[in-house]
């Protein structure tokens, strides 16, 4: 049987694919510390959970409306514009089961065949498949390995828009790099997206997870207010993977097309989630807190780790991933890692980066120290 061209094209999730090796391999008895997972460790936090079974017990289970509660979207408008100075009411805001969803159909809003659309690489797995369902042809822009910056590599992003670039894609803090990108580079991005009228998504999932003492939300920038779909979710920052929960705030006029995607799609988030939101946004700062100062231990003691191994890396201001070059091939690095040293790490090739791999450091201390002993003592590192 032959399916649709635009599924035949696009590979499965190669982070996926390591996760399922990682799980057959422990399902042996093998012990194998998986450091490719793309989650926090850390439970929900309780008050989220408790909002989530009242809400349930209240017995409403009906449909919400498709853009979601009201509560909420009034709750997500208070954090763009307190947390990230965009102006976003309301009526600008759908939610979504999961920021991929919200990536989905902002994407397909805005891409038709023919399209083109830039994307920063390293880049994470979902952009290109995404664009590429839409009919979209993808430019890659490579960022520079030391840091993965964004300000270096603006010379090359000016060259590369064409008469076709209709999106570039930021996402910042950066999975898989953990790079955040200054204001002044994302002010030369304004400048290139205002003057070859393109628009411009900015994935700012992790946004939470930052370490710098700055953070810019390139929609808050001038000039970019209408020209730009702000993403963001709760997987990370409120340790809500499963639960499925994201959003965009975008101009109306294009909330206006989403948002006939996603009625016919989804029809809405799952009530009682939406509800929990609510609450994640509005009483649960101190547990991100907590959250976000154990990921900053843990990524400088990985740095530690890597560095007395003879690895310095240039430390990542955001998320919780590391980038580590291992040489000619990530794919059969990772392949020997995790089938000598019993360590699960996602290749570089996947986002685009051949000769890198990925560490997610939401792991304990101690897993984190086995897993680059391990490394070592089977001289991959
Ligand atoms: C950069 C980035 N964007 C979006 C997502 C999707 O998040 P969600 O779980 O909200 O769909 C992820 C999840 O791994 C991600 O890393």
């Amino acid at each position: 049987m032959k399916f649709a061209q635009r599924v035949e094209q696009i590979q499965p999730s190669a982070t996926v694919a390591v996760g399922n090796k990682a799980s057959m391999l422990k399902q042996k008895g093998i012990d194998i510390i998986d450091l490719s997972v793309g989650e926090p460790d850390f439970k929900t936090p309780e008050n989220i959970v408790k909002v989530a079974k009242r809400s349930l017990d209240s017995g409403d289970h009906g449909y919400t409306s498709s853009k979601g509660i009201l509560e909420l979207r009034d709750s997500i408008s208070k954090y763009f514009s307190s947390k990230c100075g965009l102006e976003y009411g309301s009526e600008e805001i759908i939610v979504t089961p999961g920021a991929k969803q919200a990536l989905f159909e902002a994407i397909m809003t805005i891409i038709q065949e023919g399209d083109e659309a830039i994307v920063l690489t390293p880049a994470w797995v979902s952009y290109e498949p995404i664009i590429s369902m839409a009919g979209g042809e993808i430019t890659r822009v490579d960022l520079e390995p030391y840091g993965f910056q964004l300000a270096p590599a603006m010379s090359k992003l000016k060259e590369t828009i064409s008469s076709r670039t209709k999106l570039i894609v930021i996402n910042s803090p950066s999975n898989p790099t953990g790079a955040v990108y200054s204001q002044k580079a994302l002010e030369g991005v304004r400048d290139l997206a205002v003057d070859n009228d393109v628009m411009v998504i900015s994935d700012e999932i992790y946004k939470e997870i930052t370490y710098a003492p700055e953070y810019t939300s390139i929609g808050s920038i001038e000039g970019m207010g209408d020209r730009t779909v702000t993403v963001n979710g709760f997987s990370k920052a409120y340790a809500m993977t499963g639960w499925r929960l994201g959003y965009m705030g975008a101009p109306q006029s294009l909330i206006k097309q989403a948002a006939k995607i996603h009625s016919h799609t989804v029809t809405c988030a799952t009530n009682m989630v939406q509800h929990a939101g609510v609450e994640a946004l509005e009483n649960t700062e101190d547990s991100v807190r907590e959250m976000v100062s154990s990921f900053r231990q843990r990524r400088d003691f990985i740095l530690r780790l890597l560095s007395n191994s003879g690895m310095d890396i240039l430390s990542p201001d955001g998320a919780f991933y590391v980038m580590i070059p291992v040489g000619g091939n990530g794919v059969k690095w990772c392949e020997k890692s995790i089938e000598e040293a019993h360590v699960a790490m996602v290749p570089g090739e996947a986002f685009g980066a051949p000769g890198y791999a990925r560490i997610s450091y939401a792991n304990s201390m101690e897993n984190i120290e086995e897993a680059i002993e391990r490394l070592c003592a089977n001289e991959l590192i």
